[in-house]
Order: C-alpha cells, then structure tokens, then sequence
C-alpha cells in the first residue's frame, strides 16, 4: 500500500458512480476490515446496497451525497477511547480504500439507525464513511499555516513532516482544531472535544505517525 500517494490523493468525495464494488476489491477491503477489527478489537462492517444511511434532504440536498449507497458501519466496545479508536482505524481504512482506487468520506450525519441494528453487546455505532467509486475524486481542502499547529521554527524533520501530514487529514467541517507540541522526541497532540473532535483527533494521529515515523518519537499524555 503506498500510504503517501494515498494521503496526497484523498479528498472527500460525495457523489459516486452506480460500479458495484465487487471482485478483488470487495475480497481486499475485507480482508483489511477483518484485520483492523482483529487488531483494535472495533466491530467495523462494510454494509453495501443500502441507500438509508445517506438519503434524505440533509445529506442529498444539503451536503451533496450522490448514490452514497455503500459505508462503512464504524463502531465499538464502550470506553472511553472508543471516538479516538473509531478515527484511527477508520482513518486507516480509508487511505487503504484510497489505495484500491475506491473514494470515500466520513459522515457523522449519516443516519445511524440501520447500522446499530445486531451489533455485539456492549458496542455502539459511532460514525459512517461512505465508500464506492467517486465520480470525482474531489478536491484538496483549504488548509491554515503550519504556524498554527506547531512551532516548527527549528524543529527535527520528522515533525515537520508528521505535522505536514497531519495537515492533510480530513476533520470534521474542515476545522482542523489541534495542535502539537514537542519535547524533545516526545509529542504531545491538544486535539478537540465532543464526539467530532475526539474522532478528529484519532485520525490526525494517524496521519502524525505516518508522517513523522513511528520509530522517531513517542506520545505524551
Ligand atoms: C469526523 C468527521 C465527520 C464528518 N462528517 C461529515 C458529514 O456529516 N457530512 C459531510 O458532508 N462531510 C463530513 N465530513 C467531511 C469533512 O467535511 C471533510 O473531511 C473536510 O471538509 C476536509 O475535506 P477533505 O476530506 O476533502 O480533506 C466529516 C469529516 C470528519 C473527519
């Protein structure tokens, strides 16, 4: 999987074709999603063919979601990491859906109602990423100065480059709401509250970690 073609190439994308996605694909994609799942311990299901979760006005007339007929059902044991995992994972799924030549987009507003149905006890739906073949492949979003996310006057490559990446990550509404700050070669990440900012934050994390090079630093708390 080539993560910085799929980092670079990834925008959020709400209109899609009517391809199926079927074949090696489908195989592929789950497959990772057994794998994520196996990992994270999250109960993440790709529900395909259901027009529900992405229908009405809000999502159609308003965010512009097209044939959104596929996602994925991102969800989890209780606890409280769970928004933080959710982002993570997803955000994993994603660049791997990227790098298949699928396009997606995270939708807290997707409705939740079909995919809460038989989840394992214990776990709830936290968020949907709709997934199928873009009719565009969407457009890179506007982005504040790296000024605003670290100080980087000075600092070692890899943080600049783990905040660079972290710069490309989607967040919700674009509002890109954190903020790193270093020690040494340990990085601390101020992300935002509420359930957008804690999924927020565990996908700006992964971006971090890609970027900068897991083997170059450690997390503070
Ligand atoms: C946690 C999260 C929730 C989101 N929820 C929605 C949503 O409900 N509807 C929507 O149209 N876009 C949603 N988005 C997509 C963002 O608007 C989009 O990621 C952001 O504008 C940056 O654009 P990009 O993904 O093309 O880089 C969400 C993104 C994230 C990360």
């Amino acid at each position: 999987m080539d993560m910085d073609r799929a980092i670079a190439e990834r925008h959020s994308v709400r209109k899609y074709t009517s391809r199926r996605i079927e074949g090696d694909v489908l195989r592929d994609l789950g497959r990772e999603i057994d794998r994520v799942n196996g990992e994270s311990g999250l109960s993440v299901r790709l529900i395909l063919d259901e027009p529900r979760a992405f229908g009405g006005f809000a999502l159609k007339g308003v965010m512009g979601f097209e044939n959104a007929v596929n996602y994925l059902a991102i969800s989890g044991p209780e606890s409280d990491h769970l928004e933080l995992d959710a982002g993570y994972y997803g955000e994993h799924l994603v660049l791997f859906a990227q790098s298949i030549g699928l396009n997606t987009c995270w939708a807290l507003m997707a409705k939740k109602g079909i995919a809460s149905e038989n989840l394992p006890d214990g776990h709830r739906m936290v968020i949907s990423i709709s997934v199928g073949y873009g009719a565009n492949q969407g457009v890179p979003h506007k982005s504040k100065p790296i000024g605003q996310f670290a100080d980087v006057e000075g600092a070692p490559e890899w943080f600049v480059d783990g905040v660079r990446c972290a710069m490309l990550a989607p967040t919700g509404v674009n509002r890109q709401g954190f903020r790193f700050e270093r020690d040494g070669a340990r990085v601390r990440l101020i992300g935002g509250s509420g359930t957008l900012g804690r999924i927020d934050t565990g996908i700006v994390k992964y971006h971090f970690e890609h970027g900068a090079g897991r083997e170059n630093f450690t997390w503070m708390d």
